[in-house]
């Protein structure tokens, strides 16, 4: 496969809070050599403020608003991995512009995996003030999974294995499907 077609590749990782998706997207655009994008850090850019600050003076809504055009501009650049949020998927046009102009590769993780991957974050607004955070990661995940899975090319579990691990199962979904050339070498892990 030329190399140009990994240059044309767009991938984007989609899943709940905690699943991942930036840390796995970061790597796995290092060992294909593509820009990555972090698309909640393209919003604070935009909004000037933390998602968490913006959350509670703006609003969920004029933060879907930000986010909608967001996804609608780094989904059209092409050979970019790309980390979005969690909530991402919530809007029809996201579903729409992720699964159509990129391939997209959901990370799924249970409510409780995910409950003690974020037993100490206190930047996620969605989880804030909750006094039972596994009760409502339950609720998000059984709104969001089905979303998730209509979205995504390809689901990954993560269950627990280490980073390197999971960078190794996207990029070997990749390569099975074409998308990306196989690699010659075993990856090392990348810093
Ligand atoms: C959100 C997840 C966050 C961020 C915002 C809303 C959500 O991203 O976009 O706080 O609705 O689940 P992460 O998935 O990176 O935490």
């Amino acid at each position: 496969m030329p190399e140009s077609a990994v240059a044309r590749a767009a991938i984007s990782l989609i899943g709940m809070p905690g699943s991942g998706k930036s840390t796995v997207g970061r790597h796995v655009a290092k060992h294909l050599g593509l820009p990555f994008i972090d698309s909640d850090q393209v919003i604070e850019r935009r909004i000037g403020c933390s998602i968490r600050d913006y959350f509670e003076t703006q609003g969920e809504a004029a933060f879907r608003n930000v986010e909608q055009a967001v996804i609608d501009e780094v989904t059209q650049l092409g050979g970019h991995v790309v980390a979005t949020g969690g909530g991402a998927v919530l809007r029809e046009a996201n579903r729409g512009a992720l699964h159509s102009r990129t391939t997209v590769v959901y990370l799924r993780s249970t409510p409780e995996d995910l409950a003690r991957r974020l037993r100490h974050d206190n930047h996620r607004p969605l989880l804030q003030g909750s006094t039972d955070p596994l009760h409502r990661l339950r609720a998000l995940y059984q709104e969001r999974d089905p979303l998730y899975r209509r979205t995504a090319h390809f689901v990954i579990e993560t269950g627990r294995p280490s980073v390197h691990t999971l960078v190794n199962m996207v990029l070997m979904q990749l390569e099975l499907a074409g998308l990306v050339p196989v690699a010659t070498e075993p990856r090392a892990p990348h810093p």
